[in-house]
């Protein structure tokens, strides 16, 4: 079980937090440019900051020159030195795809292959891997993309089953995840919608994937991976769940300075949203609203405060 990367999410303090908890054995850092890391920027080369306790990590990376993708992987590796570095060939966003980053890269995969060709000659030892969707637009493209990326040296395959243009509608293909995984020669991951703990043995099962990467069911339940570990899904206590919040922005205002607290409120409204609590709470709208206009560390102690009391006054409904 892995932590699948997002941009803006799997951050340090994120998968800081993730490992804490346990149950995840790889966590994927989220996608960083390699134009900007041979440009020497500081703030992206920042981003792949880490700390001892995150280990082990995949630092994944995007980019379409494939010398300079080469140079990015090998600064990374030496200004940070994660067990592994993954290519995003499955990011769907125009600010990407307009310069043949991320998703784009599945219409013309002797590119593609030529980048794997040059980071694996980069970065020597530490395992590459590519992290795909089926196809651009059409669902079948990974049935020859697979083959092509591991001729050219990617060591691991994760895959997301929709296709670029699908985006985020429909649903993830677990079936044509299924076939991928009977082509693949290296370990196959599978991606897409897994949304609950209780899934990840059934999208196994289904695939045959040797493993699974978790983006949004990981989104405000860091307990997603122990949980599916376990195989023990009740709702996380309450208090519990205010306690790592608690640790969660600090250590985000640790990595990103006092105003960080601005930047928490995106995680802190996945912590309370009603599929995340698995309780129905009246008023938690309302209280998602109060908590997305935080300004301070102690003004979010007060409403976690102001929650617990609540939580423990009302009859919490599991949903
Ligand atoms: C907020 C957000 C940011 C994402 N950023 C990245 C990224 O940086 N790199 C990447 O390969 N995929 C990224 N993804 C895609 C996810 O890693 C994953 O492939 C997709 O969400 C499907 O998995 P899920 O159903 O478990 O969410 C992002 C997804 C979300 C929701």
């Amino acid at each position: 079980m892995a932590l699948s990367p997002m941009a803006d999410m799997t951050d340090s303090a994120f998968c800081q937090v993730v490992r804490e908890i346990g149950g995840a054995h790889i966590v994927f850092r989220e996608m960083v440019s390699s134009e900007a890391i041979v440009r020497e920027n500081e703030k992206t080369l920042g981003m792949t900051d880490f700390v001892e306790a995150e280990r082990p990590i995949v630092q994944q990376i995007f980019g379409a020159d494939p010398m300079v993708m080469a140079k990015a992987a090998a600064s990374v590796m030496e200004h940070a030195g994660p067990e592994g570095i993954d290519i995003n060939m499955g990011c769907p966003v125009y600010k990407l795809t307009s310069n043949f980053n991320g998703a784009a890269l599945m219409k013309d995969p002797s590119l593609a292959a030529k980048i794997v060709k040059e980071m694996k000659a980069a970065i020597g030892d530490t395992p590459l891997s590519v992290k795909i969707r089926l196809g651009w637009d059409d669902p079948d493209t990974f049935k020859t993309f697979i083959p092509a990326m591991e001729k050219a040296g990617a060591e691991l395959i994760t895959m997301h089953g929709r296709t670029k243009a699908q985006a985020y509608s429909g649903t993830s293909d677990w079936d044509r995840i299924k076939i991928a995984k009977e082509i693949a020669t290296v370990p196959f991951l599978a991606n897409g919608d897994i949304h609950e703990p209780k899934q990840v043995h059934e999208a196994l099962e289904h695939t045959g994937a040797d493993g699974v990467l978790i983006a949004r069911g990981a989104l405000g339940n860091p307990w997603f991976f122990q949980k599916a570990r376990d195989k023990e899904y009740d709702p996380v206590p309450v208090k519990e769940r205010v306690a790592v919040i608690l640790d969660h922005a600090k250590k985000h205002i640790e990595q990103y300075g006092e105003r960080g607290i601005v930047t928490f409120r995106k995680h802190v409204s996945w912590y309370f949203k009603t599929n995340k609590l698995g309780y129905e709470i009246p008023g938690i709208k309302e209280f998602r609203g109060k908590l997305v206009r935080i300004q301070s560390l102690e003004e979010l102690e007060g409403l976690l405060k102001e929650f617990e009391e609540y939580a423990s006054s009302i009859d919490l409904i599991k949903t």
